[in-house]
């Protein structure tokens, strides 16, 4: 682990490689201040599932709230027009007419491959099983998220990792399974034949546990936009092109969940449909791609830490004719990059589906385009083939968890030569959980009285925490680990000039202000 040593007052340390950061210590500081439990922990907890705790679900909601008002209230501008692009919000139902997820191709097709070991009972997704094949000695299989135990059994069998040839399972013929030691064995061929896994988890709607009343929980949020695409067309006003957006609960039974909160089986999603003209749907879907990769920069994320993956073809969803990932660099992939958001091309896929499931009908009359072709002299079929379409959707598609962990990833900085806290997260002050700490230095001589006036009209606008237990210097510590950008502290001199100090968290810095100052100081930091 490297760390960030303390810079000179007033200056701000350059961010940390997320390649030293230890997701271990991370995972372990979440839990002791408040951002993440594991889910029914008392019973043993329930592998995949998390509960976010008080700080955690305050983050949350700052990530939440910042993209929906960057998404619905104050969306991008249209770059031909320079008006804003019109988006609406939605909230729907977590479970829909299972005939929902046959339509969108879910039942038939949304599913990984598995394979079990016969020796351990271990399952794993079979596309992120590696295969270590040195020639004339043997064949490992690994998963990335294993490398003590990799090592370990490597050293035993006198091989090391770049001794041979890495490759996926799903790369073997089956044949050649019988030599293949599975991860946690140290016997070669236990691996069974490898299974398609639906991810769906299943319900049933009534009294009775029938497959008549089987129903799904989403594995997406998307799907519900495309239920309502035409409510939402009679009802409000808007026109193609125009976005529909909704955040809420996904849940998919994932077969390996794993590094934390990054692959869970209940997560959050952040969606939105954006209905163009097919002709138009290149330049939205550059559009979309680059909107959402600035828009993940103001989250305060390192440039360095994002970037792009376009899908290959065969990695493309079913659903899907261009792919673009928007990546990150976790502790756990770097020096590579793992998926953070995608941006999808859909073409009329869903639309299209539902409309022949359900019999509704799904086309868009566009007269704007009717009018233009009528100007042109376009004949009545040419005009018909212009005005008469299903919209394409492109489909930006991100994790509101997993940004969760993108933010407490990017802001641990371990911090050993800090006196009392050995961590900071230095979160942008927007996000922080708790935007400043109000204290008395001494909890005598009127000082309390002060603090505590200042904390309650401050405590009107920002989440803002009085804290007058312990030393000070402790009570700095426990701000710096929850990631508090300023502490605001009365001393003896604030009884005489009115004036208290500021603390902040990255450098260290202090000023005096006076406490009437306070508040724009606050809403001024908070507005960058
Ligand atoms: N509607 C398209 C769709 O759902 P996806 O790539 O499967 O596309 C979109 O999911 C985003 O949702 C991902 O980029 C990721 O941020 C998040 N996500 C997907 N599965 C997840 C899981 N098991 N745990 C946490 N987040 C997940």
């Amino acid at each position: 682990m490297t760390a960030a040593s303390t810079p000179a007052p007033g200056s701000v340390a350059p961010p940390l490689d997320p390649a030293t950061k230890s997701m271990d210590e991370l995972v372990a500081l979440c839990k002791r201040r408040g951002f993440v439990y594991p889910a029914s922990e008392i019973y043993g907890g329930l592998n995949g599932f998390w509960d976010y705790g008080p700080l955690g679900t305050a983050l949350k909601n700052a990530i939440r709230d910042h993209w929906w008002k960057h998404s619905v209230e104050c969306p991008p501008l249209d770059p031909d027009t320079g008006e804003p692009v019109s988006i609406v919000g939605l909230d729907s139902s977590i479970i829909q007419n299972p005939r929902t997820w046959e339509a969108s191709g879910h039942v038939g097709g949304f599913s990984d491959p598995m394979v079990d070991c016969t020796e351990t009972k271990k399952r794993y997704r079979a596309d992120q099983v590696e295969v270590l094949v040195v020639e004339g000695r043997g064949k490992w299989a690994f998963m990335e998220n294993q490398p003590d135990t990799i090592a370990k059994k490597l050293k035993k069998a006198g091989v090391a990792l770049d001794d041979g040839e890495r490759k996926l399972l799903p790369d073997f013929d089956l044949s050649e399974f019988a030599s293949i030691i599975a991860p946690d064995t140290d016997k070669p061929g236990t691996f069974t034949e490898p299974r398609e896994f639906n991810l769906m988890f299943s319900t049933y709607v009534g009294a009775l546990a029938t497959e008549d009343n089987k129903a799904y929980l989403r594995p997406e949020t998307a799907q519900g936009i495309f239920l309502n695409y035409k409510n939402v067309l009679d009802t409000m006003r808007v026109k193609v092109p125009f976005g529909i957006a909704q955040i809420g609960k996904s849940f998919r039974n994932e077969v390996t969940p794993r590094n934390f909160i990054f692959r869970s089986r209940e997560f959050e999603q952040m969606e939105m449909e954006w209905f163009c003209a097919p002709e138009d749907s290149p330049k939205w879907y550059e559009f979309w791609k680059q909107e959402r990769m600035d828009w993940w920069k103001t989250l305060g994320i390192a440039e360095a830490n994002l970037r792009f993956r376009d899908h290959d073809d065969d990695e493309l969803a079913h659903y899907s004719r261009m792919c673009v990932d928007v990546e990150y660099k976790y502790p756990f992939t770097a020096p590579g990059f793992g998926e953070l958001e995608g941006v999808a091309h859909r073409g009329c896929f869903d639309l299209t589906q539902h409309q022949e499931h359900s019999k509704t009908k799904m086309e868009y009359f566009d007269q704007e385009r009717q009018l233009a072709a009528k100007a042109e002299g376009k004949s009545k079929e040419e005009i018909d083939a212009v005005s008469k379409y299903i919209p394409n959707v492109i489909e930006p598609a991100s994790g509101l968890t997993r940004a969760v962990l993108v933010l407490l990833c990017e802001a641990f900085t371990p911090t050993p030569d800090r006196k009392g806290s050995a961590y900071i997260m230095s979160f942008k002050p927007k996000f922080a959980p708790v935007k400043a700490g109000v204290f008395p230095l001494v909890n005598k001589d009127g000082m309390p009285e002060v603090a505590r006036k200042l904390y309650l009209s401050l405590r009107e606008k920002h989440a803002v925490e009085y804290d007058a237990k312990q030393s000070i210097g402790k009570r700095y510590a426990r701000m710096d680990e929850i990631g508090t950008p300023f502490c605001f502290t009365v001393d003896g001199d604030t009884l005489d000039d009115q004036t208290v100090t500021v603390r902040e968290r990255d450098t260290l810095a202090q000023e005096r202000i006076h406490v009437d100052q306070v508040e724009a100081y606050l809403d001024a930091k908070l507005a960058e």
